[in-house]
């Protein structure tokens, strides 16, 4: 690979890494050689037949030992580089926080470790690629969440041009965050191609998946509560260490180090915020990738809820209660939070009322003071969380210089029915179904008659991929103004066809009127008819239109996850009785997806709780290789739950819709891991660290017994 100046990469965090191994091996795992074979039986006796000679060095596994003084320095490739240290970040106002706690009355403190985990798609990372010798043209068919931004990279680091390269991400199954880095094998699998003149394959198996493509998690967080004694929030300070793994490879935003960490108020208006952030290599497989999750706002939300039921305990009140007291009021959005968002909208009262309601927390309350006093261990868990999606508005948000915007092109057809492009990469949400149906609201075109592309370069138009709940934010926006585009075109078309001024011209559902005569109408079949046979002089033929929409804000959607548990004394065994998510993503589009989208988020978010663990031993050897060791939730340990929902439109989205694809995964973990320590929390228990296995919760209980 050196040969052909491909030894190494660029990351989407403007780090490098290595594509197979030319120095040192840096993480079990790591891709060292590459055999090309007819066939994949072949390339593995192959593979059997190469020998490597290590020689072992110390590894680094946590990044509290990377960061030691006399720590071996695992990037030795980068010049200049003479520690671990990959970056240091801070947010918000440390003069005013230090102030507010100097203040405080009661300061409540919790070190917590999100661990790390996978997001383990059933499908894994492949491509084929496929470069013509003849023409030149490559085309990469690949498990890509970001085609776009991946075909600009090639360009750079190959030196093709980019019209000569297409990459084609059709149904790739899941994603989860898992497919939106760069891998080794995508380039070793088309520099291949490009030697041998033909298309070459590379797929992953399981095990590979899971030992070395992007984790994600892996913070070590600390965080501080000041309040007064009725249980005003004053202020909040976190401080937390990112174990990064051997290259600093996710796709954070450019400006923001720990992704949008910084959201980590949460739903509470507090006066004062300061957070600070320090990232280590590891020799670990490259982490941080956002498992259906904004750029980090799991880590932040699992952190400020966990914190705010142990300050509830320590003030001797209600966790739903000091929550109410310190939620930002509905009065107060546009809301600007100390670290400098602007939540857009939000009604977290009426959230958790509601959640409060279904779940029946009051009577839950005293069944649980009466399972106590017959020796039963129940806890009720609350999360109010607050999700940031839409990454972005190009002033913030960029990934390697690319502005974080999306484009949607729609093309009606003389006879109606239309095509509609998206920028955007679909893993299984639906897009087909949603964003069709935001081109019939706008246009009145039957959703059946909208065939929706996605997932190719050559035949979409620009954008930076389907992650961070963004596409409906942002592709979904772009969508919505491009039909609003055309239709304005299309009034023009039903003026002339109705013999009246533009002006004259009304829309509605699937159709133009004339203001006043509502039988004078023609339908968007009609004038789409016109716009190629029987248009004005002087008018382009046509009715198609491209839209980029730049978003003037994110969304913030938010709710209250309720869960009750139950837990045996004897064994730690831990069994969820209930679960009810009250979400608020704005407009529901299509009501059936959105609960779909929750009930996933949802059990991935109680496997993270309760099951899911990457961990390693002391030579850095990878110890959830597979799912008998890795284990994720089936049907048998996943809870059933209960929905409900509040609607509080965005104001900035063109149809008032805020993203909802992880708002489950980011919400739910603390709900689950609040309702153990609930049941637990008057043996004075305060933390048991994720995944809560029934070993650590007997233990817990064993040490408090003491
Ligand atoms: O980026 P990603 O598609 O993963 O997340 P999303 O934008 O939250 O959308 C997930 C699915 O839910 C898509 O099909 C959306 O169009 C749909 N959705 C909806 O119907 N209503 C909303 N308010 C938000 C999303």
């Amino acid at each position: 690979m050196a040969q052909h100046n491909l030894a190494w990469m660029p990351t989407l965090s403007y780090d490098t890494q290595a594509v197979l191994v030319t120095d040192k091996v840096r993480f079990q795992g790591q891709e060292v050689a590459a055999v090309i074979a007819e066939d994949p039986y072949i390339a593995k006796d192959a593979l059997e037949l190469i020998e490597v000679d290590y020689e072992p060095l110390e590894a680094i596994v946590t990044p509290q030992r990377a960061l030691e003084e006399n720590a071996p320095v695992i990037r030795t490739d980068k010049d200049g580089v003479t520690d671990n240290h990959i970056y240091h970040w801070e947010s918000g106002d440390k003069d005013a926080t230090d102030k507010a706690f100097a203040q405080a009355e009661v300061v409540v403190a919790l070190d917590t470790f999100y661990p790390r985990c996978h997001p383990a798609p059933l499908e894994t990372c492949g491509c084929v690629a496929d470069i013509n010798p003849a023409t030149g043209q490559a085309t990469i068919y690949m498990t890509s969440q970001a085609p776009h931004a991946i075909r600009t990279v090639f360009a750079l680091v190959a030196g093709l041009p980019e019209e000569k390269i297409r990459i084609v991400s059709p149904d790739i199954g899941g994603g989860f965050g898992n497919k939106v880095p760069v891998y080794p094998g995508y380039v070793v699998a088309t520099a291949a191609s490009l030697l041998l003149g033909r298309p070459v394959k590379w797929i992953e198996d399981r095990t590979e998946n899971l030992i070395s493509t992007g984790f994600a998690r892996d913070f070590h967080m600390h965080g501080e509560l000041a309040l007064r004694k009725d249980g005003t929030m004053l202020a909040l300070r976190t401080s937390l260490l990112a174990d990064e793994g051997a290259f600093h490879a996710d796709a954070q935003p450019t400006k923001f180090k720990v992704g949008l960490f910084h959201i980590v108020s949460g739903s509470y208006d507090f006066p004062a915020v300061h957070v600070s952030a320090d990232g280590a290599y590891t020799n670990k497989a490259p982490g941080g990738v956002a498992y259906r999750c904004s750029f980090r706002v799991t880590e932040a939300s699992y952190l400020i809820e966990r914190l705010v039921q142990n300050a509830a305990y320590e003030l001797g009140m209600d966790p739903a209660e000091l929550r109410k007291k310190n939620f930002i009021e509905k009065a107060q959005f546009p809301y600007e939070s100390a670290t400098g968002f602007v939540y857009d909208s939000g009604d977290y009262h009426g959230a958790m009322d509601l959640a409060l309601e279904k779940i029946g927390y009051e009577e839950l309350r005293k069944e649980q003071a009466e399972a106590r006093a017959q020796g039963k261990l129940y806890g009720v868990g609350l999360a109010s969380f607050t999700e940031v999606v839409g990454a972005g508005p190009h002033k913030d948000y960029d990934i390697l210089g690319l502005k974080m915007n999306d484009g949607a092109e729609l093309r009606i057809h003389p006879t109606g029915k239309a095509i509609l492009k998206i920028s955007c990469q679909t893993q299984g949400q639906g897009h087909e179904t949603t964003f069709a149906q935001i081109v019939a609201e706008e246009l009145g075109i039957q959703p059946e008659d909208i065939k929706v592309m996605h997932g190719d370069t050559d035949n979409t138009p620009y954008g930076l991929g389907t992650y961070a709940s963004r596409s409906t934010p942002t592709s979904g926006a772009a969508t919505a103004m491009v039909a609003r585009r055309v239709r304005e075109k299309a009034r023009k078309l039903a003026a002339h066809l109705l013999e009246v001024s533009e002006e004259d011209i009304e829309f509605a559902k699937d159709r133009f009127f004339v203001k006043g005569a509502p039988d004078r109408a023609k339908t968007i079949q009609e004038v789409a008819f016109a716009a190629y046979t029987n248009f004005p002089d002087g008018m382009e033929p046509g009715l198609e239109g491209v839209y980029y929409y730049d978003p003037p804000n994110l969304t913030f959607p938010f709710g209250t996850y309720a869960v009750a548990v139950e837990v045996d004394p004897d064994t730690g065994e831990w069994k969820v009785r209930r679960v009810v998510a009250v979400d608020d993503c704005g407009v529901r589009i299509n009501p059936m997806i959105v609960e779909g989208q929750i009930h996933g988020g949802l059990a991935e978010g109680f496997g993270i709780a309760a099951m899911q663990l990457i961990t390693f031993d002391e030579s850095g050897n990878c110890i959830g290789s597979n799912f008998m060791d890795y284990l994720l939730p089936t049907a048998w340990e996943t809870p059933r739950f209960e929905l409900g929902e509040t609607v509080t439109p965005s104001p900035h989205h063109p149809i008032g819709a805020k993203g909802v694809g992880e708002s489950a995964t980011v919400g739910s973990p603390a709900a689950y891991v609040n309702a153990v320590i609930d049941a637990l929390a008057h043996l004075g228990i305060r933390n048991i660290d994720m995944p809560v296995t029934s070993a650590k919760v007997w233990e817990a209980i064993q040490e408090a017994g003491r």
